[in-house]
């Protein structure tokens, strides 16, 4: 009995509950076109504003966004010193996106991402907020990309999944010293190298 009566008043709050609390149903403005309708994102929709390219967080590499013309988000991260000089960005102040005020800034944003793809940026589709992997971190079926661009031409790819780079020991890139050496360790890890760029299935850069 003791036992009892406390689990009939708690069933009978929460089927209070449920009745009274409306349910919360998104409106028009929240609800993505492509989504379905039972569908309530808690994170919704493209961001409205574009961000920096640049912002510096707690670290150790930073994510570098860009915004092409065709849509959508190109996300590069963990980039470090030489992802940054190598995209032409400050490595020690946030770099602002081009101001809308600017004619030229979709131009601007291109050339930018075109940049970002040499180094193997992901595209995000528009109304993909990226949530699972920003959240919880890439899984280990995700693709883990690195690229270094050797200064006597060439390419050189480590196209792997996480999984394989955890087994591989993928860390020691970081401490490259500069692209050159990012190269020898991209070899060293069982990374491709491609004599002609254009010719690297890994790598969008058209
Ligand atoms: C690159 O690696 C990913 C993850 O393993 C794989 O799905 C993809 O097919 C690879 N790309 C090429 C062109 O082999």
């Amino acid at each position: 009995m003791t036992i009892l009566i406390p689990c009939l008043v708690i069933s009978g709050l929460i089927l209070v509950g449920t009745h009274i609390i409306p349910k919360f149903r998104p409106n028009d403005v929240q609800r993505a076109p492509i989504y379905d309708r039972n569908f309530i994102d808690c994170a919704p929709g493209p961001p409205r504003v574009r961000r920096s390219w640049t912002s510096f967080g707690y670290g150790p590499g930073i994510t570098v966004y860009g915004y092409p013309s065709k849509g959508g988000t190109y996300r590069l991260d963990d980039c470090l010193g030489i992802d940054l000089d190598f995209l032409g960005l400050d490595r020690f102040n946030r770099t602002p996106h081009p101001p809308e005020s600017d004619p030229e800034w979709q131009a601007k944003e291109d050339v930018h991402c075109a940049r970002m793809r040499r180094l193997g940026a992901r595209w995000i589709p528009p109304y993909d907020d990226d949530f699972r992997r920003s959240v919880m971190g890439p899984e280990d079926t995700d693709r883990y990309i690195r690229v270094g661009w050797p200064a006597g031409g060439g390419v050189w790819v480590l196209n792997i999944t996480y999984l394989q780079a955890g087994g591989r020991g993928t860390a020691i890139l970081y401490h490259a010293k500069d692209m050159e050496e990012r190269c020898e360790l991209i070899k060293r890890l069982g990374g491709e190298f491609f004599a002609d760029p254009n010719e690297c299935p890994h790598l969008d850069l058209s």
